[in-house]
């Protein structure tokens, strides 16, 4: 494809530029003395040993206020509700066996030629979301999520849904009948509207994402059995797609690949308080598999069609990128890292009390960013789309087209 030729050809040259800002990331990294951590909160276990040396940040030169520390975007986040008090194992793992739930509202033609707008996506973008987080997902709709033709890939888009969980219901019925009708209402019209929700009728909790994960896997397999490759990831991460793209132009949709922010050797949370906190008796070795952070990851359809089977014969898993890793461990697939998904975040104030975050020259350079309210998610597609782009201290972007995803 030409996608593939353009992206050979702009090869060379920006592997010399990928060097340069290498060395001057690794310089930088040592004139601060302090390695950065990246113990976020989204962070299920400890993490022992990353894959790669991940580089942190880029200096802003003209930045007024570099020296503030970068806005904390957890707060604004409605996160799938967790259960307050300690969670309750026993209740999960009674629960575990039901792991087949209807599917309250589909798109089956998402995938199809037949459609109105129909063709095989080359990517299709899955994006997790709850009932009340409607603004991100207009976000996503009107930037990286935007369906139809980017460099000449066919893009489709879906957001995965559970019942959400309302003041006075106790939980869902099969049909989701204690969803909240205002809820319902605006689930069904926003089908209408963009035809890209799915959602399911199970309870839209934090313990209940390995479910969607499940579920999501299998829809994908059975409606889009032809897509060459999914993007998974949360509403409120910001994805370079062109970047993404170029990445995906030279793979082959039938070999197996799932990339991403890539977690080695952690270890389960043995602390009660935590909300990643995984007793023996539920997990009791000790480090987990390599997975992918569930901020967001991508892999081949060929991997989608796998896993999908192989989940099935995994138990299951409170925290959903951990389940996620069981799988693939159990098609022995090794998930690939790739420096530029920063699933666990970019702002780190002890390591980088100066680095300022928003800068659309520092996104240029990455995949996907996690934490980003509405707002950002828009004003930085608009950074990084508007008719003049951004003016960056290189000219060109150091990952796109260059990437050496498996050096
Ligand atoms: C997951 O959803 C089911 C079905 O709605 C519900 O019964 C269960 O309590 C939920 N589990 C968690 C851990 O939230």
């Amino acid at each position: 494809t030409d996608m593939r030729r353009r992206l050979r050809l702009r090869g060379d040259a920006s592997l010399t530029l990928l060097l340069g800002a290498a060395l001057a990331l690794l310089l930088y990294a040592q004139r601060d003395g302090s390695a950065p951590t990246s113990s976020a909160p989204q962070e299920p276990g400890r993490v022992a040993r990353r894959p790669t040396l991940r580089p942190r940040m880029f200096q802003v030169p003209d930045v007024p206020d570099a020296g503030a520390a970068p806005p904390a975007y957890e707060e604004d986040t409605p996160a799938p509700p967790t259960p307050p008090g300690p969670f309750d194992f026993r209740g999960y793992l009674r629960a575990k066996d039901q792991r087949r739930f209807p599917l309250l509202i589909n798109q089956p033609h998402k995938c199809r030629g037949d459609g109105a707008r129909g063709g095989r996506p080359d990517l299709l973008i899955a994006v997790k979301s709850v009932a009340a987080d409607f603004e991100r997902r207009q976000a996503v709709r009107q930037t990286w999520g935007s369906e139809g033709r980017v460099q000449g890939a066919l893009v489709r888009r879906v957001f995965l849904l559970g019942v959400p969980r309302g003041p006075g219901t106790e939980g869902a019925d099969a049909e989701g009948a204690a969803m909240p009708a205002h809820w319902r209402a605006l689930l069904h019209a926003e089908s209408r509207a963009y035809a890209d929700i799915l959602l399911w009728a199970f309870d839209d909790t934090f313990f209940n994402l390995t479910l969607k994960e499940i579920h999501f896997l299998a829809w994908a397999s059975a409606f889009c059995p032809d897509v060459h490759f999914v993007f998974k990831g949360d509403a409120d991460v910001f994805v370079h797609i062109g970047n993404l793209l170029e990445f995906l132009a030279p793979r082959d949709p039938a070999q197996d690949l799932l990339a991403g922010d890539v977690i080695l050797q952690a270890r389960p949370i043995r602390v009660r308080s935590s909300k990643y906190y995984i007793p023996e008796a539920v997990y009791g070795l000790p480090v987990y598999p390599a997975y992918a952070g569930g901020g967001g990851f991508v892999l081949s359809g060929a991997t989608l069609r796998r896993l999908s089977s192989a989940c099935k014969q995994v138990e299951l898993f409170p925290i959903d990128d951990v389940f996620l890793g069981m799988c693939l461990q159990r098609l022995r697939l090794t998930p690939e890292p790739h420096p530029a998904f920063r699933t666990f975040g970019i702002s780190q104030p002890s390591a980088a009390p100066h680095l300022h975050t928003f800068d659309p020259c520092f996104y240029r350079e990455l995949v996907v960013v996690h934490g980003l309210s509405a707002a950002d998610i828009w004003l930085m597609w608009r950074l990084l789309h508007g008719p003049y782009g951004p003016v960056c201290a290189h000219p060109q972007p150091v990952v796109a087209g260059s990437f050496q995803w498996d050096s």
